[in-house]
């Protein structure tokens, strides 16, 4: 795994729009695998930034998100639908057809999980995903466990995950406890992989994901066995 050390949240927004912004002008129909979360806006206004300048065309990238809450309206502020109009889509030519999120309101969560699955291969398999992680070493919504589920599925979120989301909703017990997500498997299927991390909160997660042997108990362990991976952290989440 690549590691590249960086001086501030700022500076590891700009890293990650640069390797986007590189692969979207090299192969200007690549397939983003996109995260949510507070860690991936600031790569996400850098790359607004770059659109605006005319320095970046998205009107042939297709995009596949990694995990949505379930169940959830797309019109709730808190869906990841809504988030990713209000913090990307919305502000650059990424055509809405292009765009694949798992969908909250689907009435039959397994069948939304295999069609998104399906999707996903059909499509030639994404070019590079963008990841955060949770301070427990989840990915997407892949939570530490003895058992996982490898392509897309619904799962629960564990306590540590709706406490560390409810700065989002008003209150803890307004945080959905269940979503969809990819698997790790789906997400291995990635051609490159680029992990982001900000402030001490993310320290033990980056710590173990770098030191420890793979384990389903730290979901992102399992990158180890992926050979294009690119962790770009600052100071805080790599020293503590
Ligand atoms: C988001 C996702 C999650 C987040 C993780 C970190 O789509 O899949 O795994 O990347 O929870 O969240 P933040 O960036 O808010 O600390």
């Amino acid at each position: 795994m690549r590691v590249i050390i960086c001086e501030n949240y700022e500076e590891v927004s700009k890293e990650a729009a640069k390797l986007v912004a590189g692969l979207v002008n090299l192969k200007p129909d690549c397939i983003l695998g996109l995260a949510t979360g507070s860690t991936p806006v600031g790569m996400y206004n850098n790359l607004i930034e770059l659109y605006k300048k005319g320095e970046l065309d998205f009107s042939q990238v297709k995009s596949f998100n990694l995990d949505e809450y379930y169940p959830i309206a797309k019109s709730n502020e808190n869906s990841y639908d809504y988030f990713m109009n209000d913090v990307l889509f919305e502000h650059i030519n990424i055509k809405k057809e292009n765009i694949n999120i798992p969908n909250g309101e689907a009435k039959d969560a397994d069948k939304e999980c295999k069609e998104y699955e399906e999707k996903l291969n059909a499509s030639g398999g994404v070019d590079l995903q963008i990841l955060g992680i949770g301070v427990n070493g989840h990915i997407g919504f892949n939570e530490p466990d003895e058992n996982l589920i490898a392509v897309t599925h619904k799962t629960g979120l564990t306590e540590s995950t709706i406490e560390a989301n409810a700065r989002f909703f008003e209150s803890k017990d307004q945080v959905p406890t269940m979503a969809l997500t990819m698997g790790i498997a789906s997400i291995l299927k990635s051609k490159k992989i680029v992990l982001l991390a900000n402030g001490k909160a993310k320290h033990n997660a980056v710590k173990a994901l770098l030191n420890d042997e793979i384990t389903t108990s730290n979901p992102a362990t399992m990158l180890k066995v992926h050979n294009d991976v690119v962790l770009i952290c600052d100071k805080e989440a790599y020293n503590g």
